[in-house]
């Protein structure tokens, strides 16, 4: 044990005789190390939740001695600093091996997938015979099967596809375009848009292109259409809508020559934003935006993307086209993101689905399905930090973005902090030579170096939405509470 001195009474069954006897003569001695141990432990945990604990040890070490397992996780007392030997011990008795083993029982789910990937947590999907499925896209028939409502489309055509009305009617695993869904399927992905395309000579004399068919939305966007076309921007219609142009062309292809593209969704609602947005950043276009109200955290980059929000704001958006198109250089800046690189909010965003929904899906079923087993006290008995000198060591997992397994973390009390986390991690990732997960989907030009950069950590369990645009710790004793009120704390990190 290194620098760790056990205060445990050394059992053999073949000498007990003898030890007994110098386990009687010790006596004295024990009871007062039991104090001392008693005052270090309630020193490194929460006192209420252990008091009990420590007082049936001491009846036990008083009445019969604990077997050496027993005592060996719980008389550690620190005699020199240093050497890890904490982060040793932790990593040994924190270590509770899970009922379940994915790789030979993998998680079933009842429905069709799309595609071919491979993924962190083993994962079937489809009917296997005598096995029951951990979850299930039809409404399940048994119970102990996971329900999963799973669709791209609006919730303001289909409101089943609200978040707060899926779970009303029971689903426990929600999929939808809504970041703050369970498991997010967006239209995005670096493998369908050719993201870095690049720019390509304005050569229309229109100063816009829409590609709009479905002429009754439930939102503005018709009136807005006309309402630009009215008061003198020059647009070449080629869907349904007011068209002038033929429309027997390759979007992406036809929108690369012009400088604006009229991205107008059918509805306006949060973070739906579909292929209508994504081609025109493909085609280097300035997407001029009817849809999500937070369309600005889908920006590639400053000033890449004009939004109008509401039907007046159509002159003052019009006004700001005509500007761009009459100063090359401000135009130009609007593009900036082409041709150094997207904002890391916008790769953090994209890169989510470097890892398949349907892997995304698994890996959230097979968690949810550790974190009911931890509950179960093998996994209380935890001790989760230790005490070396006059700091603890805390025991934290963290785990990338779109990975199942977790790494163990270590973090003293002296140093307690976020940025202290966000240290830790990035020394343990690059010394396991961790490759980001999204490393080869993402175009070559904006993979980066072999240098791992932190974009965000947060605790296991948020949504995307709440990890991407709202999680911060607020402060040093938030994150010390944190640390403290949850044992073994889980993280995710979000490499850029
Ligand atoms: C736009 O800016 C980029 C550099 O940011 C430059 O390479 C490119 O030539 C510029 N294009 C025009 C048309 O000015
Ligand atoms: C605490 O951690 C931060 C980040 O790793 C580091 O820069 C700082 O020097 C540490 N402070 C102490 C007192 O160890």
């Amino acid at each position: 044990m290194g620098p760790l001195r056990l205060l445990k009474p050394t059992m053999g069954t073949e000498n007990s005789v003898n030890s007994r006897k110098t386990w009687t003569n010790l006596m004295p001695f024990f009871i007062a190390l039991v104090v001392i141990a008693e005052i270090a432990f309630l020193g490194s945990f929460d006192m209420t939740k252990n008091a009990t604990m420590v007082n049936s040890w001491a009846d036990a070490l008083l009445h019969q001695p604990p077997p050496a397992e027993e005592a060996e996780s719980k008389y550690v007392v620190h005699v020199e600093d240093g050497g890890g030997a904490c982060e040793e011990w932790l990593e040994r008795e924190d270590t509770v091996v899970y009922s379940r083993d994915f790789d030979k029982d993998p998680i079933l789910v009842d429905g069709r997938d799309k595609g071919r990937y491979t993924c962190s947590v083993e994962c079937k999907f489809g009917y296997e015979r005598g096995k029951k499925p951990d979850a299930s896209f039809e409404w399940p028939e048994e119970d102990g099967i996971t329900p999963i409502h799973r669709s791209m489309e609006s919730s303001q055509y289909y409101e089943e596809n609200d978040i707060a009305n899926a779970r009303r009617r029971g689903f426990d695993v929600v999929m939808t375009t809504s970041l703050s869904s369970d498991v997010p399927v967006g239209y995005f992905s670096w493998v369908e848009y050719d993201i870095m395309a690049p720019v390509q000579p304005k050569t229309e004399s229109a100063l816009a292109a829409a590609f709009i068919s479905n002429c009754d939305a439930l939102n503005f966007r018709l009136k807005a259409l006309e309402q630009l076309m009215k008061i003198g921007i020059l647009i070449d219609s080629y869907g349904a809508c007011h068209r002038n142009r033929d429309g027997q062309v390759n979007k992406v292809e036809a929108l690369k020559h012009y400088k604006f593209s009229l991205a107008f969704e059918n509805s306006n609602e949060e973070d739906y934003v579909t292929e209508k947005f994504f081609h025109s950043l493909v085609a280097g276009t300035i997407p001029v935006v009817i849809g999500a109200p937070n369309i600005q955290d889908f920006a590639p980059g400053p000033r890449s993307v004009l939004h109008i929000r509401e039907l007046k704001d159509v002159n003052a958006v019009a006004k700001t086209m005509k500007y761009l198109a009459e100063n090359p250089d401000a135009y130009n800046q609007s593009l900036r993101w082409k041709y150094e690189g997207p904002s890391d909010s916008f790769k953090a965003l994209v890169d989510m689905a470097a890892v398949h929904s349907s892997c995304r899906l698994c890996i959230h079923l097979a968690t949810k399905i550790r974190e009911e087993e931890e509950r179960k006290p093998g996994f209380k008995k935890r001790p989760c930090k230790c005490l070396q000198g006059s700091e603890n060591v805390y025991h934290v997992y963290v785990r990338e973005r779109g990975r199942f397994e977790m790494e163990s973390i270590f973090l003293r009390s002296g140093n307690l902090t976020a940025e202290a986390l966000d240290s830790a991690v990035l020394r343990k990732f690059s010394d396991m030579r961790h490759v980001p997960i999204w490393k080869l989907e993402r175009p070559e030009s904006i993979r980066g170096g072999d240098e791992l950069k932190i974009y965000r950590i947060y605790p296991l369990g948020l949504t995307q939405r709440q990890a991407l645009y709202s999680f911060k710790f607020r402060g040093e004793s938030d994150f010390r509470s944190h640390i403290e009120r949850n044992p073994c704390s889980k993280f995710e990190v979000i490499f850029v």
